[in-house]
């Protein structure tokens, strides 16, 4: 499985993804100045990996501080985590994994230095090995809704680079291929960062499954031509009534869908579902730089000191979703009913 990042005795290690497909390189972590940083570079993104780098981020931070008291290991604390929180403001999966190492933190306060920061690199070493497991969950759950054959649609990368493995949306369709159906993937390349065509298209390529990288512009061409069967997508943030936060073009392509009769699916753990934000128009969006739409790396296509608009990502209503796939099942319209009852179960991770 691709390691997208990991604990090590050296650091946080992460595959740096502003490299692939071109370069394999990995980078280390040693502080978490440098976690906050390759969050906020896109060195790892997704929204489920970012939680994960930021609980592993916080760790790092507090197993190296030098405070000698409580005291100073929550002043600590509390500045790793207003840092880690200011990286990306959309994927509420930074915020829901700092108020889960908060409660830890909380838990553990009253012991010694030393186990609060094991303490606290246990608790980010779970978060990844959970992470993965509710990935396979959602996979289990979402690839009995795949067609037996035929083309799946996705936008951006939802898969294991965007996890701590294995992935949501990509980890449907890995559960579907595994259970023996014959699906070929339309990988959206996702203007302007290339999550597609960059990312998407080498986890694909790498597990053999059949791939076809498509510019943003040709989804409809190819749903109106019969190739699409369905489409599965991850999200940023859930709100409460199932409007959906996910990359820039998400909602471009579930209104297509809704024309074409195609069925639209969201993957994402509970983590991704934000009960205390009641619709989609309260999800605050990120707004990257101009450069990135200009171009890419050292290539550049647009003419100097012209004017760019970069909202990273898009709402789409839950109206245009035909289900979210999560950990502990599915959940059809309406989402204020559907959501609730499976945020609250336990862990259940069939
Ligand atoms: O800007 P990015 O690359 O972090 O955006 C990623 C996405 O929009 C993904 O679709 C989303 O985070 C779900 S990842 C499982």
């Amino acid at each position: 499985m691709i390691q997208t990042l990991e604990w090590t005795d050296h650091g946080v290690r992460f595959i740096d993804q502003t490299k692939l497909p071109t370069e394999e390189v990995y980078v280390t972590c040693k502080t978490h100045e440098q976690v906050a940083d390759v969050i906020r570079n896109m060195v790892v993104r997704g929204a489920p990996a970012i939680g994960v780098a930021a609980a592993m981020g916080i760790a790092l931070g507090v197993n190296n501080s030098k405070g000698e008291s409580t005291g100073d290991i929550k002043r600590d604390f509390d500045q790793i985590c207003d840092l880690i929180g200011k990286t990306r403001p959309t994927a509420v999966n930074l915020f829901w994994a700092i108020r889960r190492m908060q409660e830890k933190f909380e838990r553990i306060r009253i012991r010694p230095i030393p186990q609060i920061k094991q303490g606290l690199i246990e608790e980010a070493q779970r978060m990844h090995a959970e992470d993965i497991a509710a990935n396979q969950a959602m996979g289990r759950h979402g690839a009995t809704l795949m067609p037996a054959d035929g083309g799946v649609l996705t936008h951006c990368n939802a898969g294991a680079l965007a996890t701590a493995g294995y992935g949501t949306a990509l980890g449907v369709i890995r559960a579907a291929v595994e259970q023996g159906k014959k699906i070929h993937v339309y990988a959206d390349e996702t203007r302007p960062f290339l999550q597609g065509s960059r990312l998407t298209a080498w986890e694909l390529m790498k597990d053999g499954i059949p791939t076809t990288v498509i510019s943003d512009n040709m989804a409809g061409a190819m749903m109106k031509q019969g190739k699409i069967g369905a489409i599965v997508v991850g999200a940023d943030r859930i709100a409460a009534n199932g409007d959906v936060a996910n990359k820039i073009g998400t909602y471009t392509v579930a209104i297509l869908a809704k024309e074409h009769g195609i069925p639209f699916y969201v993957a994402a753990p509970l983590a991704t579902i934000d009960a205390a934000t009641p619709t989609g128009a309260a999800i605050p969006i990120e707004e990257r730089s101009a450069d990135e739409v200009f171009g890419y790396r050292d290539l550049r296509w647009a003419p100097e000191r012209i004017a760019a608009a970069n909202p990273a990502f898009d709402v789409t209503p839950a109206r245009y979703v035909t289900a979210i796939i999560t950990e502990n099942g599915v959940a059809r319209a309406p989402y204020e009913e559907s959501l609730g009852p499976l945020v609250n179960q336990e862990a259940v991770i069939r």
